[in-house]
C-alpha cells in the first residue's frame, strides 16, 4: 500500500455548505487514518461569506489556494442576504467564476439509487428499474457564459458553443460510456437551436472514433420525459450547461433527494478537480443540523476515486453508508415511515462508527494502491 499525501482546498461557502463539508472532512480524515494517507485541508472563503469579509465571492487567495491544491471540496453558496446584489457580484458569480478560472468544463453527476433507498424514490419500483446512470453536463459554455444584456425594456442571453468546446466534453463522455455499458445519449434541442445543431453534428462526427459506444440523440423535452418514464434506459447522458442543470435536478429527485447527489467538475487532468454536492445552501435549514451530509460525503468518495485513484478507500466509505441506510437511519429529507430520523451530525457519526467497525485489515488488504 502506498501512502498518499494530498492537499485539499475546502470552500465551505454558505448555509448548509458549512455543515456538510465539515462532515465530509471528518470522513476523509477517518479514511486517511485507516489507510495511512495524509490529507491536508486548507479552508478558503467563498460565496456570500467572502463577499461580507473580503468584498468578492471569489477572492484571489481562494483561487490561488485552489490552484495549489490536489483537489477542491466545495459546499454550497448563496442565500437571501445577497440576492438583491447585482448578478456579477452575487455568490453565484463566484461559482461561475471558479468554474471558468479553473477551466472546469466537465461536470459529472452520477445518478444512482442506493438499494436501501428504493422506497423513497417518487417513481414506482416497476418503472424505476435499475436506475444507475451518469449525467455529463458541459460546464464552461452555453447560455451561462454568453453575453447577458438587460435594459428596462428588454433582456437577452446568448447561447454559444464551439466545436472545440463540444468535442472536449463529448470525448470525456464517450470514454465514460465505454468504461460503463457502452451507451451514450446526447441531449440537445437541435430542432430549434443553432448551437444544438452544431452540438449534434459534432457529437455524431466524434462518435465515429468510438465504434464500441452506441450513440443516440434525444431532444431535451423528450429526455426530460424519458428520465421519468424509463430511467433504466440511460447509461451516460451528455448535454450542455443549461439542459444539464435542469435535467440533473430532475434526475436527482429519482434517486430520492437532491441531498444525495455528488458531482465532479474538472478540466485538464493536470489541474485540480472540484467536488461538490449538487444541492444549494438551503438557508432555511442552515445551522439546524438537519441537512443530509451524503451529497458532500459522496463528493469526497468521488474525489478519492477520480482524483486520487483510491478505489478501495472510496468503496470502504460507500459500503459503510449503505449499511447505515440499511439499518434505517435517515436524515429528514430521506425519511421513511418506520425509519429513524437523525440530525446531520448524528448521521455522520453513525457512518464514522460504521467505519471504525469495518476491520482495518480489510481496509489495508483491499487497497488497490
Ligand atoms: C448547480 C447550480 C448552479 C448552476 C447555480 C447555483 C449557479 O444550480 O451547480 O447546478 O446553475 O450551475
Ligand atoms: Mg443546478
Amino acid at each position: 500500500m502506498t501512502a498518499l499525501r494530498k492537499t485539499i482546498a475546502v470552500l465551505p461557502g454558505d448555509g448548509i455548505g458549512l455543515e456538510v463539508t465539515h462532515a465530509a472532512i471528518q470522513i476523509l480524515k477517518d479514511c486517511a487514518a485507516a489507510f495511512g494517507h495524509h490529507f491536508e485541508f486548507h479552508e478558503f472563503p467563498f460565496g456570500g461569506n467572502a463577499i461580507d469579509n473580503f468584498g468578492a465571492p471569489l477572492p484571489p487567495e481562494t483561487l490561488a489556494g485552489c490552484r495549489a491544491s490536489d483537489a477542491i471540496l466545495l459546499g454550497a453558496i448563496g442565500g437571501p442576504k445577497w440576492e438583491s446584489l447585482p448578478f456579477g457580484t452575487r455568490p453565484e458569480a463566484g461559482l461561475l467564476g471558479i468554474r471558468k478560472e479553473l477551466g472546469l468544463y466537465i461536470n459529472l453527476r452520477p445518478i444512482r439509487l442506493r438499494p436501501a433507498l428504493r422506497a423513497i424514490s417518487p417513481l414506482r419500483p416497476e418503472r424505476l428499474g435499475d436506475c444507475d446512470f451518469e449525467i455529463v453536463r458541459e460546464l464552461a459554455g452555453d447560455i451561462y457564459f454568453g453575453e447577458h444584456k438587460i435594459t428596462k425594456e428588454k433582456a437577452s442571453d446568448l447561447a454559444e458553443y464551439s466545436v472545440f468546446e463540444i468535442e472536449r466534453v463529448a470525448r470525456y463522455s464517450f470514454e465514460r460510456a465505454a468504461a460503463r455499458n457502452g451507451h451514450l445519449t446526447s441531449v440537445d434541442k437541435a430542432n430549434v437551436l443553432a448551437s444544438s445543431t452544431l452540438w449534434r453534428d459534432t457529437v455524431t462526427a466524434l462518435g465515429r472514433e468510438y465504434p464500441g459506444v452506441t450513440l443516440d440523440h434525444l431532444y431535451v423535452d423528450n429526455a426530460a420525459m424519458q428520465i421519468l418514464l424509463r430511467p433504466a434506459q440511460f447509461d451516460v447522458i451528455l448535454t450542455g450547461n443549461m439542459f444539464g442543470d435542469i435535467l440533473s435536478d430532475e434526475a436527482a429527485a429519482l434517486a430520492g433527494s437532491i441531498g444525495l447527489i455528488p458531482s465532479l467538475s474538472r478540466g485538464r487532468t493536470d489541474q485540480p478537480a472540484l467536488y461538490e454536492p449538487i444541492h444549494g445552501s438551503a438557508p432555511t435549514l442552515a445551522g439546524k443540523d438537519v441537512a443530509c451530509p451524503l451529497g458532500a460525503i459522496l463528493s469526497a468518495t468521488l474525489m478519492l476515486r477520480e482524483s486520487f485513484g483510491l478505489n478501495a478507500e472510496s468503496q470502504w466509505i460507500e459500503d459503510a453508508i449503505d449499511r447505515i441506510l440499511e439499518k434505517g437511519y435517515r436524515t429528514a429529507d430521506i425519511a421513511e415511515p418506520g425509519g429513524r430520523v437523525v440530525g446531520g451530525s448524528e448521521f455522520t457519526a453513525k457512518i464514522r462508527s460504521e467505519l471504525q467497525a469495518a476491520p482495518a485489515q480489510h481496509a489495508q488488504r483491499s487497497s488497490g494502491a
